[in-house]
């Protein structure tokens, strides 16, 4: 028997009260998983990854119900190791996290010794375990400027770690050492060059994954912002402009016009096919199977020693001021 909407979202709003969970979503999640407590709906945050990070480390609620990818919900577990977190979807992945492994980041460490190892948040707590320091697309430079030395080895995102070079080397004077990693949905926008190159009245919104030859459009005088999700969203609502290209996850664009009706954004609408394995309906599913037999089949578990060792470069990331 089909279920309508209303429903479904009438028992989630119920069962999250019953049984104590705190609902977190990522801005890429689909416009019915961003629907917040403010506005009527079940969802206590929407952010980014650090955002969302931050909220899952201070939540008091008993139960982390995460709408996002697999090692977004491991690190809820990582820095609130006293919380139950579950996912509608848990085997929604990410090809930058499956990009690299923990034995990978040794050999780096082994080629480079002494050289720090700064891992982006998409990477699975595994691969955690060899890192000396996340960082997410928001503090990237940041924890950059806090490590010593004169190289960094940044892994797994080629891409990012090509944009975040520019900067990196002309603020801080450092180098990066690079892993060869992609996020699919990103380099997609490569196909979109010309696209974004005859949109001349537009800001161009750019997420730090995207190819170099993208963002170098900024460095021929286009207006503009590289960032994270949090940053493009901040970048939009203090900007004068009416008018701005997406490159970027086409769901960003549900809080980019939630905060912005009057401005426009065009968008070749790239999905994540790994976010979109979250469903309104697996939401239901997984707060109804929250205490029973059945939550096994949406609970995040990793080995205690995993959480050990994981743990640290995430909470000397949360420890850098930005
Ligand atoms: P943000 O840190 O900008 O939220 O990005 C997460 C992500 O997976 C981007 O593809
Ligand atoms: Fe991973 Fe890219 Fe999807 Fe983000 S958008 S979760 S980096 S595949």
């Amino acid at each position: 028997m089909m279920i309508e909407k209303e429903e479904i979202v009438s028992r989630i709003k119920r069962l999250k009260q019953e049984k104590d969970v705190v609902i977190l979503s990522h801005y890429y999640m689909p416009a019915e998983l961003q629907f917040e407590l403010a506005d009527g709906g079940f969802v206590d945050f929407v952010g980014d990854s650090l955002g969302l990070s931050v909220q899952a480390s201070n939540t008091h609620a008993r139960n982390i119900l995460f709408c996002g990818v697999r090692f977004m919900a491991e690190t809820a577990l990582l820095v609130n190791n006293g919380k139950n977190v579950f996912m509608p979807n848990p085997s929604a992945g990410c090809s930058l996290a499956s990009s690299i492994s923990a034995a990978d980041v040794r050999a780096l460490k082994e080629q480079y010794p002494g050289v720090p190892v700064m891992g982006y948040i998409n990477t699975y707590a595994e691969t955690k375990t060899e890192l000396d320091i996340c960082c997410t697309s928001r503090n990237a430079i940041a924890v950059a400027a806090s490590l010593e030395g004169d190289r960094i080895i940044f892994v797994p995102d080629l891409y990012m770690g090509e944009n975040l070079q520019k900067v990196i080397k002309k603020e801080l004077g450092k180098d990066l050492i690079l892993w060869n990693g992609s996020c699919e949905v990103h380099e997609q926008f490569r196909n979109f060059l010309p696209q974004m190159a005859a949109e001349n009245n537009a800001e161009m919104l750019f997420h730090w994954e995207v190819p170099e030859e993208i963002t170098n459009m900024m460095d021929d005088g286009r207006k503009g912002i590289v960032g994270s999700t949090g940053d493009i969203l901040k970048y939009v609502k203090e900007s004068n402009a009416s008018r701005f290209y997406l490159a970027s996850e086409c769901d960003l664009s549900v809080a980019l016009k939630k905060e912005n009706a009057d401005k426009e954004f065009i968008t070749p609408c790239v999905k994540c096919p790994y976010m979109k394995q979250n469903t309104l309906l697996k939401l239901l599913e997984a707060l109804e199977a929250i205490g029973g037999e059945a939550e096994a089949a949406y609970r995040i578990d990793l080995d205690a020693d995993i959480i050990a060792k994981a743990k640290l470069p995430v909470e000397r990331m949360l420890a850098v001021k930005i």
